[in-house]
This record gives C-alpha cells, structure tokens and sequence, in this order.
C-alpha cells in the first residue's frame, strides 16, 4: 500500500497543525487511548481533557478501573453525561481482569466483544497504542470524508455508512497510524467543521468534490424527516 491524495497531504498537515498536546497521547498507553475515546464519544475535547486528567490519577489502569468500587466510576464521571459510558468502562474493565490479564486485548474481536466498544473505538484503540492497520469512523471522520468524495446520503443509513468505511479502509497509509487517526480527528475538528468549513486553509482542498462543486453545506446530507 502507498499514501494517496488524501493521506499524505493530511500527515503534512498534522505534523503542523495537530494537536500534539492532548493528555491522552502522553503517554499512549491502551488504557489512556480507551478511555479518552470513549469519554470523547459524545464530548468535546475541552471538556473532556480535566476529567480525563482526573480519572487517570484516581484510576491509572485497567485493573484499578476493575477494582474500583462502581459508585467510585460514576463519581469520576459526574458532569460528563452519558452515564451507561462510565458503567461500560466499569464492566469492560472487569471483563480485562477475568479474560485478558488485567489488560486491552490487543485484538479486534477481543476488543469488539468488550461493553461499549465498537467497531471504531476498536480501531482507533488499535491504531493509536499499537499502530495496527485499523480505520475509524466517528462524526468528524463521516463529514470529512462524504465531503472530499462526495458521498451523498445520510451516513447514518447502512449503505451510505459502508460506502464511508470502505474508503476510510483505501486512504489508510503502510505506517504512523496513530498519527493518521489523531490527524483526520483533529481535522474534523478544527478545519474541516459542520458549518463554515476552513476550505481555503485545508491541505485535502485539491481533491475535495464538495469544495470543487461548492456544495461543503450540503455534505453530508442531514437526517432525513
Ligand atoms: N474524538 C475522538 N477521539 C479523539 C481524539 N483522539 N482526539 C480528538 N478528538 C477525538
Ligand atoms: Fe472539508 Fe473543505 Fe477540506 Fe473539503 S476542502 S475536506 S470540505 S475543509
């Protein structure tokens, strides 16, 4: 495999403009990258960042997780919402202490078998403590990419969303897969945003279809109904 037109300009990018200070990247170890990913599901980055620094000196690793009484979770959690998070953190951390030795798997299934980890938070596990070979697919990775190849339809819908994993799979480079997946996330995030995309500062304008047909607010198509 070789880095195409979407990977390599993005890697370039990221080695400028990416966030390299996040807490969870120092260092990554598969707790830390679990944990943030999960915390960052459905929150933004800084929110998510004194609450990860919190946890993490509270409950460094998967066997304090596992040994942590629930309401001790939840305590660490409160303010952030979304609470089933917090107790699938607990049992998936319960569930590394009976059938993996105290630690992430370090394998897709494995990781996919886990309590609120899905097929995207286990690669992005994979990809950024390992640096294995796996794709994601969030919110901010669905935008970007149904933009720069025009995908249309709701990407919620199971034909458009397979569309968007098969070429999450084609744009993913031979190496420096943590990287790649901090910087399509960081992309998303910061240039590339639902509304008023940062087109003229982006490094994946040239071969975008949304930007070349001047339709970034139309991609992707919203919900239907
Ligand atoms: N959203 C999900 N994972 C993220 C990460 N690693 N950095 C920033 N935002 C994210
Ligand atoms: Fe997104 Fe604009 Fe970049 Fe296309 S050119 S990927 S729409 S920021």
């Amino acid at each position: 495999s070789t880095v195409d037109a979407f990977t390599a300009p993005l890697l370039a990018w990221f080695d400028v403009h990416g966030r390299h200070d996040l807490p969870w990247l120092h260092p990554r170890t598969p707790y830390r990258v679990w944990l943030s990913e999960i915390m960052l599901q459905q929150t933004q980055v800084r929110v998510v960042v004194p609450y990860f620094e919190r946890f993490v000196a509270a409950l460094p690793d998967v066997a304090a997780l596992g040994a942590a009484p629930l309401d001790d979770v939840l305590g660490l959690w409160s303010g952030l919402g979304y609470y089933a998070r917090a107790r699938n953190l607990h049992a998936a951390a319960r569930a590394c202490v009976e059938l993996h030795g105290g630690a992430l798997p370090r394998d897709f299934a494995a990781l996919l078998a886990l309590p609120g980890i899905g097929r995207s938070t286990a690669g992005a596990i994979l990809a950024q403590a390992w640096g294995e070979r796996f794709a994601i697919l969030d919110g901010n990775v669905k935008r970007v990419l149904a933009r720069y190849h025009g995908i249309e339809g709701w990407p919620g819908q199971s034909t458009v969303e397979k569309q968007l994993w098969q070429r999450a799979q084609e744009h993913l480079p031979p190496a420096r897969l943590a990287d790649y997946t901090q910087a399509q996330m960081d992309l998303g995030a910061t240039l590339c945003t639902r509304h008023s995309p940062a087109c003229a500062d982006c490094p994946l304008q040239d071969g975008c279809a949304a930007y070349a047909q001047g339709r970034t607010d139309e991609l992707p198509t919203p919900k239907p109904g």
